[in-house]
């Protein structure tokens, strides 16, 4: 990183002011028509019914982009978000670099959340993997895939913990467990940055929300944060830090305030934590609109005010509001803001299009590397791998499943037929109909199929089986999509007992990009397959498992509530007083159990594994402990073996099981093998009461099973 900092203090000291702002103005495209609102505005008049769908879709069909050339020549604008194709983005890099007045290159910023146009799971789906090398692979092909395009930084991983099923984003991050968030992040970022940025098919990897986004109140998005320090420090930051060590080179401010300090204004985490403490080097790149909306937080007085509190507290791009490019000229003018803070931030978007290599090579693609790029045959397998990967076991009662082939299947269900669904939240560089539905995948195996609908549902007592695949559609999980009911929505349960009733085997096909609440399901239908939203290849993944040509394995990487009232609801939770219980004076709700339906790392699969044999050994810097675990049944299959410590007495209360490893093996019918954890001391650490970073002597407790709540216990003294 050195070898840039004499190139960027050169390139600063022939910088105009406007011309160092401009390198901190990203701009989106704006819409352009007969009508003059943002898109965003035109999403909100579509929801709020001033317009219908289809004058919506009408506009958007009609409309052009406004790219705001001009802008661009005066030097304005120093990167764009939400370019996707290799011709435009050139055609805006030559007016950079050929007609502004010092040539600086942009950077063409873009969503590549789960692929681009090889759409894999959702990250929620791909993360019950537990497969690093799996993660690292599929961020290698997005990257492959979007650099192509001419894209050069994806806003992703989305490393935000979220323990509460009402938050539509939990679809976007691994769940509910800092380690194992912090290991998926950690490998998006190797997948996406590859051996090195100057390599002309790698992204920089944008890491965000930073930070506890997945903590909102109410899981309801954008709403307020509030909590202690060490919980921030223990449950939420890691997954952060690990990205920032794996060598992410941007981070994107969260949209929530932190007990009253918007994120986007947040000096002690931009500055202080991520700058200071963690070395970070990188680029900060805000949320969308999100530096303006520290007024509406009622924490700037006004827009001038947010600009300044933004950069001040470390901010260097502002993405879309347009206040650093309107206000920060005048404030630097009048010392309100001095040259050193718009030199670090300037700079910073210096350093990274140096890292790209763009003064070198500004047109990192071309329509030619982008056509060949494109939905490669390697890449569909890819997507199918790890759509089989992610899709969870919830249920197989008397070997409902694996269904034999030549059925007459009975097929029910608003997501059997749907392609676009299976996207899932944020695919926007990709074609829904370039997905495989359900029915897609059993009519080309060539499987007998009667199509199920609210009016023929009982030709289904002349079927063998019934597959019912419902959950929920695309838009009801992701951004601004939080729900106060997370149960089947519009009356699919009415519709499954009905089904239930023909007395025919029902297999339960879960498409959805949330834990959903589902304890009729859960008592009653006999086997449940939960998908995600499984990305391109989803109905042939389905279709995999459930005809048994590939075998579960994915677990659960959040936990199953049986009610929306149950939420935040996680397995790493800390006891009361009072455990729940069945006495009266007890931590419990009287309408649910408390017990979730399905808890974090729950996952059966067609054949059974058992443990045996937990034991612990003292090792110089960490706890060695091992187990064996067998496959016990007539199929080979992957078991993901998971060990749990709890420390009994502490300082500060702690959680009753925390994840210290985990291991996917592969095993033979009869074969055993025993895994071997390290897990070094400091992991059974916390921060005490005044933010000192301990590791207590005293009982542990260490488990090691199949699932959080199936697991062998032994103690250890430390
Ligand atoms: C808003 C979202 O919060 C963020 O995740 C995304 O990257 C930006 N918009 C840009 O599209």
């Amino acid at each position: 990183m050195e070898r840039y900092e004499d190139r960027i203090r050169e390139l600063l000291a022939q910088m105009t002011v406007e011309e160092k702002v401009g390198q901190l103005h990203q701009c989106g495209p704006s819409l352009v028509g007969t009508f003059d609102v943002s898109f965003e505005e035109l999403l909100n008049m579509m929801f709020d019914g001033r317009i219908s769908e289809e004058e919506f879709g009408r506009i958007m069909s009609a409309a052009g982009r406004d790219f705001h050339e001009d802008d661009l020549r005066a030097g304005r604008i120093g990167s764009y978000n939400g370019v996707s194709d290799a011709a435009t983005a050139n055609r805006l890099q030559k007016i950079a670099v050929e007609e502004t007045r010092l040539g600086i290159p942009l950077f063409f910023g873009y969503d590549v959340i789960h692929g681009f146009r090889t759409v894999t799971p959702i990250p929620l789906g791909e993360s019950c993997a537990w497969d690093p090398d799996l993660w690292e692979r599929t961020a290698r092909m997005a990257a492959k895939e979007a650099s192509a395009a001419g894209i050069h930084m994806t806003f992703a991983p989305m490393v935000d913990v979220a323990r509460d099923a009402r938050w539509g984003r939990i679809s976007e991050g691994a769940g509910e467990d800092p380690d194992l968030t912090a290991a998926y992040g950690a490998a998006k970022v190797r997948g996406f940055q590859g051996t090195g940025l100057g390599a002309p098919d790698t992204l920089a990897a944008c890491v965000k929300h930073f930070a506890a986004y997945g903590a909102a109140e109410g899981g309801r998005d954008y709403n307020r944060v509030d909590m202690s320090p060490q919980r921030f420090c223990e449950e939420y930051m890691p997954p952060f830090k690990a990205c920032v060590e794996a060598g992410a080179r941007a981070v994107m401010p969260a949209f929530n305030d932190i007990s009253g300090v918007p994120c986007s204004v947040n000096k002690k985490l931009l500055t202080d934590l991520l700058r200071d403490a963690w070395g970070f080097t990188g680029v900060t790149v805000s949320d969308s609109n999100a530096v303006a909306e520290c007024v509406d937080h009622g924490y700037s007085a006004d827009r001038t005010r947010a600009a300044r509190d933004a950069i001040m507290a470390g901010m260097d791009v502002d993405m879309a509001s347009g206040v650093f490019s309107q206000e920060l000229v005048k404030l630097a003018a009048c010392g309100a803001v001095p040259m050193e803070a718009l030199d670090r931030a300037a700079g910073d978007v210096l350093r990274l299009k140096f890292e790209l290599g763009l003064f070198d090579h500004p047109y990192r693609s071309d329509t030619e590397r982008e056509a060949r790029e494109v939905m490669d045959p390697a890449y569909r397998a890819l997507a199918r791998e790890a759509a089989v990967k992610s899709m969870v076991l919830l249920k197989n009662e008397g070997d409902t499943l694996p269904l034999k082939k030549g059925l007459r299947l009975g097929v029910y269900g608003p997501l059997a037929a749907s392609r676009s669904d299976m996207l899932g939240s944020w695919a926007v560089g990709a074609d829904g109909e370039a997905c495989v539905s359900l029915l897609d995948a059993l009519e080309a195996r060539g499987e007998t199929v009667v199509r199920l609908t609210d009016e023929n549902w009982e030709q289904g007592a002349d079927c063998d089986a019934i597959i019912a695949a419902m959950g929920e559609r695309k838009e009801l999980s992701g951004e601004a999509a939080s729900r106060a009911d997370i149960g089947l929505p519009g009356g699919q349960e009415d519709m499954l007992k009905k089904l239930m009733g023909l007395g025919k085997p029902v297999t339960l096909v879960l498409f959805s990009g949330r834990p959903l609440a589902i304890p009729w399901a859960a008592e009653h239908v006999p086997a449940i397959l939960m998908a995600w939203h499984p990305g391109v290849e989803a109905g042939n993944a389905v279709a995999d498992v459930l005809f048994g040509d590939e075998n579960p394995s994915g677990k659960l990487t959040t936990t199953f509530p049986a009610a929306a009232g149950q939420c935040p609801m996680y397995y790493a939770h800390c006891n009361t007083g009072r455990p729940g219980g069945r006495g009266k004076f007890t931590s419990k709700y009287l309408d649910a159990p408390i017990e979730p339906v399905y808890p974090f790392g729950h996952g059966l699969s067609y054949t059974r594994f058992e443990y045996e044999g937990l034991h612990m050994l003292r090792g110089q810097s960490a706890l060695i402990a091992s187990v064996a675990v067998k496959n016990v049944g007539d199929r080979p299959g992957d078991e993901i073996v998971q060990c749990y410590f709890r420390d009994l007495a502490a300082k500060r209360v702690r959680p009753v099981k925390k994840l210290a490893a985990y291991e996917r093996v592969h095993l033979e019918p009869g074969e055993a093998r025993r895994l071997t954890f390290e897990i070094p001391y400091e992991k059974l650490g916390y921060y005490d009461a005044d933010m000192n970073f301990v590791i207590e002597p005293g009982d542990f407790d260490i488990f090691a099973g199949g699932s959080s709540a199936d697991c062998l216990c032994e103690r250890f003294s430390l």
